[in-house]
């Protein structure tokens, strides 16, 4: 039994800011000691009381001028994409088209699969972010070297092939009989097996037949607790693309929604152009939204209206995704930044304690892992960030003005980014640290 402990301020959420007042939803400890044993957290509260009681001989790593809160959570990123970010001056489609269906035909070598992904996943711990949502290419070897990576790090990836059976280039399209059996055997290697989880993954609806759509939903309903992912509602031009494709359905969502895609674990992408109908449909469902901020800026999608998607009446699951590489940045806290400037274009403000939670226990909720991460609670498993208050010199000065907690928060969504990520611990093993020479480590 391996156990240790962290002293250091730290904060959580139990509740959803977007539906209960902050103080309710919020718990933080301005000096607490967590107690980790065997990768889970074993106790959580304040150091005066934890110290009194720890065992002898259990070390402690004490944190100044730190926050600690749970590891972030990316609810939609695509790894292949790393190399791609900051692809010039093209809407979705186009960009699609000049940039990424060029770039992912490079994972049909397998080497360069796991060069990019070992990147990846680094760029994630660098960022403090412990799970993501993530899509692989068409080739099945890209999600076996995605899952070879983060199993040695220990982190949760939920992740899949992509299934594309049209409206691609050829050396990416699969067929809906190819996309299903080779979606089958990556579950039955991948799926529960540690940390990792499987995704079935149509990339959007119009890259995927209705043949291969009723397919991957023939392949969820045979294997609960896998997840399913796509894109949604994204873009003006996708979203009349989608209409011509599918004219007997009566909304984009339905589209998925008929190939029997919508459901708990069911991750929608985007999400920016939705009426109240699509709202209401993922609320009844359970199906959840990945809000992508730097995404939707960066390619000029549109707008996410995370007020209507929250309605206190019919609220619905929503995460943060970075969407790397239509965003640009795997930082989640540059996302909250972004987030922040979306609602006031839409006339509304983001607080902190709802960024704080979308990058955490929202992230939680949405993937319907919050019985296991995205909360400093017993029980938990032990993946969280060490934030430093005083990572650059701009950030000392400026929350050295800060009167509380939530002004704190805020100005870490405004002014940091991965500089203020001092350590990513994984199930309770540090694997990341900003300021060793040899920054990450696999754990044991
Ligand atoms: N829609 C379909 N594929 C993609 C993708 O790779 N990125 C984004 N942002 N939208 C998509
Ligand atoms: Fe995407």
């Amino acid at each position: 039994m391996t156990q240790r402990a962290i002293r250091a301020p730290a904060m959580t959420f139990h509740g959803d800011p977007f539906l209960v007042p902050a103080g309710e939803a919020l718990r933080h400890w301005p000096d607490a000691l967590m107690r980790i044993e065997d990768g889970r957290i074993a106790s959580i509260e304040d150091a005066e009381e934890g110290l009194k009681r720890l065992p002898a001989g259990v070390p402690v790593t004490h944190y100044e001028d730190a926050l600690i809160c749970p590891g972030f959570i990316d609810a939609h990123v695509h790894y292949p994409q790393t190399q791609m970010i900051g692809a010039f001056g093209a809407e979705l489609l186009e960009w699609l088209e000049r940039y990424t269906f060029v770039a992912e035909q490079d994972f049909a070598d397998a080497g360069h699969a796991r060069d990019v992904a070992a990147r990846f996943l680094r760029e994630l711990l660098r960022a403090g972010t412990t799970t993501a949502s993530v899509y692989c290419t068409v080739h099945p070897q890209s999600v076996d070297a995605l899952f070879e990576e983060s199993e040695r790090f220990n982190t949760r990836m939920i992740a899949g092939k992509v299934l594309m059976d049209r409206n691609a280039p050829n050396a990416l399209l699969d067929t809906a009989e190819r996309g299903y059996a080779e979606s089958k055997a990556l579950i039955g290697k991948w799926h529960g097996r540690g940390r990792q989880l499987y995704c079935i993954t149509p990339r959007f609806a119009p890259s995927s037949s209705e043949e291969q759509l009723q397919a991957a939903g023939k392949l969820w309903r045979e294997h609960p607790g896998t997840y399913m992912q796509t894109h949604l509602c994204e873009n003006q031009g996708e979203i009349e693309w989608v209409r011509q494709l599918f004219p007997e359905r009566s909304s984009y969502l339905d589209v998925y929604d008929h190939a029997g895609l919508t459901g708990p674990r069911a991750i929608f992408g985007h999400a920016v152009h939705m009426d109240e109908e699509d709202f209401a449909c993922c609320h009844r469902t359970g199906s959840a939204l990945a809000h992508c901020p730097t995404s939707n800026l960066f390619l000029g999608s549109g707008l996410f209206r995370m007020v209507d998607a929250k309605r206190i009446e019919r609220p619905v699951r929503v995460g943060l995704g970075t969407d790397i590489g239509a965003g640009t940045s795997f930082s989640q806290l540059q996302s909250l930044g972004e987030a922040y400037k979306v609602a006031k274009l839409g006339g509304h403000a983001l607080t902190p304690e709802q960024g704080f939670y979308l990058a955490t226990r929202g992230g939680a909720e949405a993937l319907r892992l919050d019985d296991r991460i995205g909360s400093l609670a017993p029980g938990f498993e032990a993946d969280f960030v060490v934030l430093d208050l005083k990572a650059t010199p701009l950030l000392d000065f400026r929350l050295s003005h800060a009167r509380d907690l939530a002004e704190t928060l805020f100005v870490l969504m405004t002014l940091g980014d991965d500089r203020a990520i001092r350590a990513t611990y994984v199930a309770g093993e540090c694997v990341y640290e900003r300021d060793r020479p040899e920054s990450f480590l696999y754990p044991g």
